[in-house]
């Protein structure tokens, strides 16, 4: 049962021709009220799609709604919280890509989509956690230049037969980061059948030893064609929110109910209504940076 003020979001975002898309570490109460909920190549796929409406209220990090003004620079896009900032996106400066092509002027640069407009303009391909693989095996170059996230950048060289070099060093989520193995030996301890499901932000000794590892749009399809019953979910722990609405019959135990990123959760139902209201905290990009970033952006739709 949807509350008086989810009740007013809708009718505002109806008046407004309004669309809201959100991510899935987005508390409950918000994914009751967005069009679509998604992981980032879903939320880049939908952003893509968008034909018919003025206003998109992006419930989600900075480079996600600077994502969906890239590829709609005519339309309004508004982040209901404007400091809603990913700190790993924040890690890669595009000067210092634009050294690391100087150093391999071989290497193709596969950035991840959690980077700014700025350092996706010198990007040649993006990808997600959920087509990193595709993204790099599809390039004719056996060198790749691969920021910021230096853990999916480990997932993606043991899974291609590629030189990956990570920019910068270091580059990491402090979400994925605090999950350590004895987290997942206590949690094992407790349900020995459960289904380890963790994201590839996450220590390699952490990836070692999971079932599965899997974007947040990965570990929900993962689940929905499961006959398994009990899974412990390695990543933020709003995750489990969309879970188990989806899978009421299934047990989803976060393997860490700490790991919560607060920037995400900056947005609130209030914030929603006045971002629809006032049209507060638009988000732009330089034209010149939009329309190189593009090229990555599209180039990576493309194969995914
Ligand atoms: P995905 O939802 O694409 O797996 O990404 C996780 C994340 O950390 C986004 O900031
Ligand atoms: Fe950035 Fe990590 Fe939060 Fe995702 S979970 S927005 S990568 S800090």
């Amino acid at each position: 049962m949807l509350n008086e003020l989810q009740k007013e979001i809708i009718r505002l975002k109806k008046d407004k021709n309004a669309i809201i898309l959100a991510h899935n570490y987005q508390t409950g109460d918000i994914q009751e009220i967005a069009d679509f909920v998604g992981d980032s190549l879903g939320l880049c796929i939908k952003a893509s799609e968008i034909t018919d409406s003025d206003l998109v209220v992006f419930c989600g990090v900075d480079f996600m709604a600077e994502t969906a003004y890239i590829l709609n620079p005519y339309k309004k896009i508004v982040l209901p919280d404007r400091e809603a900032e990913c700190p790993m996106a924040h890690m890669l400066p595009a000067d210092e890509i634009k050294r690391a092509k100087k150093k391999y002027p071989d290497a193709a640069v596969v950035l991840y989509v959690n980077t700014l407009a700025e350092a996706k303009a010198e990007a040649d391909i993006l990808c997600t956690s959920s087509n990193a693989v595709t993204v790099v095996e599809s390039l004719s170059e056996d060198q790749i230049l691969f920021g910021p996230d230096m853990n999916l950048a480990g997932y993606v060289s043991r899974q291609v037969n590629k030189e990956i070099i990570p920019i910068p060093e270091g580059g990491h989520c402090y979400v994925h980061k605090m999950f350590h193995t004895g987290d997942i030996a206590f949690a094992k301890e407790k349900y020995p059948d459960a289904v380890l499901l963790v994201h590839p932000e996450c220590d390699q000794e952490v990836q070692d030893v999971a079932d599965e590892i899997l974007s947040t749009g990965g570990m929900m399809q993962y689940v929905a064609q499961s006959d398994k019953q009990t899974f412990i979910i390695g990543t933020e722990v709003d995750l489990v929110t969309g879970l188990r609405r989806d899978n009421p019959d299934k047990i989803f135990i976060p393997l860490l109910s700490e790991a919560i990123c607060t920037n995400m959760k900056l947005h609130t139902l209030e914030k929603v209504k006045n971002a629809l209201l006032n049209e507060e905290h638009l988000v732009t990009v330089d034209k010149e940076i939009a329309d190189k970033a593009r090229n990555a952006v599209e180039r990576m739709l493309e194969v995914s």
